[in-house]
């Protein structure tokens, strides 16, 4: 499946009034994702059964109109559709083995991290049961959920997908990513990762402007930001280059990065600020360069990454 070229389906944050029927929703787990995830949907007009395994956390919930679950099982059976938001599979497991036959005929939608294997072998285990899997990977934090800037991405039953995208976009923008329910915590994951590797870059950046005792908030809001949002429009083309293997240069090659890195490790070494962070990227770059790439573009460091 190729993104945006068919399989993909985004759908926006507000449902329309024609083709909304109120769904009845479990939400299983409520810690600080589930709450807000119950309380989107108790805002949206949804009824909505709650459990959770120390119970008090549902209090607040309860007041504002939710229906309280004795059990898993119970709160099975009170919806079309489960949502599960707890902290890890194991979890999952075992409160999807708590619910049992309670299941049959309910969409279970796992909203709790995990692997893309993980999500292929407890969507076996719900299918055995008699219901329909959806997994979710919740790119937001608690208090973005319900606004336009949520983006939960799903994978596996299409049909579930189909039959219950008014709910799911209460969460925020709904993207389906197909009927392996591994495709959504690998793009899950894979988002993180280019997050982590971001918030990597700004680390050493602080880092370098605060040792020359220089205002890091000014930096980052007048320079930083405009700067990375601005590379941020390399990336598309990076990324073609990636699907093709081929990585001509468009104006700024491999070897004249590489040559500007010793300015990069003096500076920190010079201002007491190690280079640790990007030392591997840097290796990577070089070895690239010593394989023959020194005129391609950045984007060939993928082949030292993964080779297809
Ligand atoms: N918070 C975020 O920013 C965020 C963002 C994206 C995705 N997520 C994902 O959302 C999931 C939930 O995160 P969270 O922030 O809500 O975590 P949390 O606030 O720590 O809540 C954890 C929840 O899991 C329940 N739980 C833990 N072990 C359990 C077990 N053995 N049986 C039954 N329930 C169990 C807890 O129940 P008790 O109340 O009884 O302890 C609680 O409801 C995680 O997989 C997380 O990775 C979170």
């Amino acid at each position: 499946m190729r993104l945006g070229t068919g399989g993909l389906t985004a759908t926006p944050t507000t449902p329309s009034k024609e083709t909304s029927p109120m769904s009845s929703v479990s939400v299983v787990g409520l810690g600080a994702m589930g709450t807000a995830l119950a309380d989107a949907l108790l805002s949206a007009g949804h009824t909505t059964t709650v459990w959770n395994r120390t119970p008090a956390k549902a209090d607040p919930l309860v007041e504002r109109g939710a229906l309280r679950a004795g059990s898993v099982a119970e709160a099975a059976r009170a919806a079309d559709v489960v949502v599960v938001c707890v902290l890890g599979y194991a979890d999952v497991h075992a409160l999807v083995d708590a619910a049992g036959d309670d299941l049959r005929g309910r969409v279970v939608v796992n909203l709790t991290n995990g692997s893309p294997d993980e999500a292929r072998e407890l969507a076996d285990k719900v299918r055995t049961l008699g219901a329909e899997y959806l997994d979710g990977g919740i790119m937001a934090v608690p208090a973005m959920i319900g606004r336009p800037e949520a983006l939960v991405l799903y994978s596996g039953s299409t049909p579930a997908f189909e039959a219950h995208r008014e709910v799911l976009q209460v969460f925020g923008r709904a993207v389906y990513l197909g009927d392996d329910a591994g495709r959504a915590p690998l793009h899950d994951l894979a988002m993180l990762t280019g997050m982590y590797g971001m918030f990597a870059g700004f680390l050493q950046s602080a880092a370098l402007v605060r040792s020359a005792g220089a205002d890091v908030e000014e930096f980052t809001t007048a320079l930083l930001v405009p700067w990375l949002h601005a590379m941020t429009s390399l990336l598309p083309r990076m990324a073609a280059q990636t699907a093709k293997g081929a990585y001509a240069t468009t104006g700024s090659n491999l070897a004249m990065q590489v040559a500007a890195q010793d300015t990069l490790e003096g500076l920190g070494r010079a201002q007491g600020v190690s280079t640790e962070l990007l030392a591997p990227l840097f290796d990577l770059m070089r070895r690239r360069v010593a394989d023959g790439h020194g005129e391609e573009d950045l984007a060939g460091v993928v082949e030292l990454l993964h080779r297809p």
